[in-house]
């Protein structure tokens, strides 16, 4: 059952507008909870976004989308606007779906902090926001996961923040959200799917997996 889930979750980017009920997305939001994290901080929230709200986003993004692709008219690379629109279309399917989650990191300092604070070690923030980054993906791919078992669609998404990075603080703000204490890690889409994705291009076993005999 495991295997069949892992092997069949697929990035959904296409949703029908039915919105799951809220003791479904309880159940995805709970099995973050049992996910690994560095020294068991838990170090996320999951902040559901209202349809207003969501237009509110979208009123930055396509705002800023136009701001970048016009600096992009000056720019020696030609390439620079195309990679602008990759991300704007990579974008866009937050914008359209039935539940749309901001997933936020919590700027909890690392008990590796007082080693380096000690002249013992260096290079603590580098390594502790690693370890912070892999305990959210550590989350969101249980939720991922969960969702499938629902019979849900999902996605996760870092493109939009491309386009919000300068208004992130007030956006976190505007949704009660102490930007002191958050940072916001990813959007995250649920719903019902309305595509059937074929699996993209994946590496081999042989390729990432180097192994004793
Ligand atoms: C951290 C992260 C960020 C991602 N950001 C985006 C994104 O901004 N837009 C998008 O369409 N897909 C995004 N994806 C989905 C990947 O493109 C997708 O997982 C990958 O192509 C493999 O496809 P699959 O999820 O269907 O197996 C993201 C995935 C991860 C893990």
């Amino acid at each position: 059952m495991l295997d069949k889930i892992i092997r069949e979750r697929r990035t959904i980017r296409e949703y029908t507008q039915e919105i799951p009920p809220l003791e479904l997305r309880k159940k995805v939001a709970e099995a973050g909870l049992y996910a690994p994290t560095a020294t068991n901080s838990q170090p996320f929230l999951i902040r559901e976004l209202s349809k207003d709200e969501v237009a509110s986003i979208q009123n930055l993004m396509e705002k800023r989308y136009e701001e970048l692709l016009a600096a992009a008219e000056s720019c020696e690379d030609k390439k620079v606007a195309k990679v602008i629109n990759f991300y704007w279309r990579f974008s866009k399917p937050v914008l359209a779906a039935p539940i749309v989650w901001l997933f936020l990191g919590e700027k909890t300092p690392s008990f590796t902090q007082r080693l380096q604070d000690a002249g013992l070690i260096s290079y603590t923030e580098a390594k502790a926001s690693s370890a912070m980054r892999i305990s959210l993906g550590c989350v969101i791919q249980n939720m991922l996961l969960k969702a499938k078992e629902l019979g849900l669609g999902s996605g996760v998404y870092s493109a939009p923040f491309i386009f919000l990075e300068k208004d992130e603080s007030a956006l976190l703000e505007d949704l009660g959200i102490d930007s002191q204490k958050y940072f916001p890690a990813e959007f995250l889409t649920i719903g019902y799917p309305a595509e059937n994705p074929d699996r993209p291009h994946s590496k081999t076993l042989d390729e990432v997996f180097k192994y004793n005999e």
